[in-house]
């Protein structure tokens, strides 16, 4: 298994480009299947998530060619020849966003068996809310054997109101709504950029959707959709990341090709901290070694503090100056990066729902072991500012969500690298991946 080695104390210089949204394209890959015509995507980040998702369209009898070389972040759906509906254990246990195709599933192919994705690091996270707005769109739902099974003739229109906010949630509704008979009015909805993403990809296959971006969205069904080409957006939580780097390491640091205004609750909170930041255009600049300020942060659904952030936030508040209290409001088990954090100097103690940190305390290199995407991302930022070295084990958790991260990292001075057999899959001829 792969592992990083990092010697922390170099300070960030020069500029880093953000890659597309791992958590924009996977719902954009599940909505080809409500098409019988090629879906073009660009800005598809090189990420294990995205060959997850690859292989579970390619099981179903979808075309997907992952562009390579000049085009290696395009990729080209074509979903005409579906031969089953099925999404399998083996890989819905690897990535859960693979329920995405629960709602187009049933929308096209008027069928659907679809894994339950069971227990995850970071808590439950069941997909109830999902199972419930299908059953209101008039589906015939049964579970069997770990399997989720779904039938409809046609679905029909209804008024949805989610009882808790779900982004997955909102996104495999708004796609099975796209295909139903009537209208379908979503309440309490996400209002993330990717939610937002979603739909304007969806409207450019014919459907008809208002309200992206807000708690209502309206959705009119039609009798089909067609063929697109779509750009995904920046992935603002690989952009976040970045900018808390720089903040860390206190250096000159350009963060480019992102969404700025994605990063608002975030960018708000840098400042609060005593952080310079400048955006301009797409980038988000991070400049001098100022002291960190420590300050509380909850996160919240967008346009809150990201839960997706809050572990880079721990790394970033150890070295602050004073106590924090990060409160984790979304899921219920994401605070494994701390004891991880406190193995290497940080003095981090979880009450509840809340991680009291008191900071500045001068972190040293150790052996730690990520234990999900964002908290491998939290053991990263604390390497690049420990004394010595540190190895971090089960990177292939990091590789999930981003795109050659050492690469990245080294090009603006860290002193990172990996080591092991491990390199994200790339496509060396047409439809072949090695
Ligand atoms: C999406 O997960 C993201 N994943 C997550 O990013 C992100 O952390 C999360 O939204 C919150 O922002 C993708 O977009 C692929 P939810 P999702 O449904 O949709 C509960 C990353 O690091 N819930 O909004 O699965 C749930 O348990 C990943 O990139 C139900 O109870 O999250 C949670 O407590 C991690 N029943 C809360 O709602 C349901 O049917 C919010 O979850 C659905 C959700």
């Amino acid at each position: 298994m792969d592992k990083f080695v990092i010697r922390g104390g170099n300070p960030l210089l020069g500029t880093v480009r953000v890659s597309g949204a791992k958590n924009a394209a996977l719902p954009a890959m599940a909505a080809a299947l409500l098409t019988e015509e090629p879906i073009i995507l660009e800005n598809i980040p090189q990420v294990r998530d995205i060959e997850t998702e690859r292989k579970l369209l390619a099981a179903m009898g979808a075309e997907v060619e992952l562009g390579y070389g000049r085009a290696q972040h395009r990729t080209t759906i074509c979903c005409r020849n579906l031969v089953n509906a099925e999404a399998s254990y083996e890989l819905v246990k690897t990535m859960r966003a693979s329920t995405l195709v629960l709602g187009p599933l049933v929308a096209r192919m008027k069928r659907a068996r679809v894994s339950l994705p069971g227990g995850c690091a970071i808590g439950a996270r069941p997909i109830d809310l999902h199972i419930g707005g299908l059953k209101k769109l008039g589906a015939k739902i049964s579970q069997e054997h770990g399997y989720i099974e779904a039938r409809a003739e046609r679905l029909r229109g209804g008024r949805i109101v989610f009882e808790r906010i779900t982004v997955t949630g909102t996104e495999d509704l708004l796609m099975a709504a796209t295909l139903a008979e009537g209208e379908t009015v979503l309440e309490n909805c996400a209002r993330e950029p990717e939610v937002v993403d979603l739909t304007a990809l969806l409207n450019k296959m014919g459907a008809r959707i208002e309200g992206a971006g807000t708690p209502t969205i309206r959705v009119r069904g039609v009798e089909q959709l067609h063929g697109a080409r779509h750009r995904i957006i920046p992935d603002r939580i690989e952009a976040g990341t970045f900018i808390v780097a720089g903040a860390l390491t206190g250096g000159d640091l350009l963060v480019s090709g992102c969404e700025p205004r994605h990063l608002g609750a975030l960018l708000q909170k840098l400042e609060e901290c005593g952080v310079q930041v400048q955006t301009s255009g797409d980038s988000v600049r991070i400049t001098g070694d100022a002291p960190i300020q420590a300050a509380d942060v909850v996160t919240e659904e967008y346009p809150g503090f990201p839960t997706d952030m809050q572990a880079q936030y721990m790394a970033l508040a150890t070295q602050a100056e004073g106590t924090s209290i990060v409160t984790e409001n979304i899921f219920e088990n994401r605070f494994m990066h701390a004891q991880e954090l406190v193995r290497m100097g940080a003095h981090v103690r979880i009450e509840g729902s809340s991680a009291v940190v008191h900071g500045k305390t001068p972190l040293s290199g150790a052996a730690v072991q990520a234990s999900d995407l964002r908290a491998s991302a939290s053991l990263v930022l604390a390497a690049l500012v420990a004394d010595g070295e540190t190895i971090i084990d089960r990177v292939y958790h990091i590789d999930r969500g981003y795109e050659r991260i050492e690469e990245k990292l080294r090009g603006v001075g860290a002193q990172i690298r990996r080591i092991g057999e491990f390199l994200p899959k790339r496509v060396v001829s047409p439809g072949v991946a090695v």
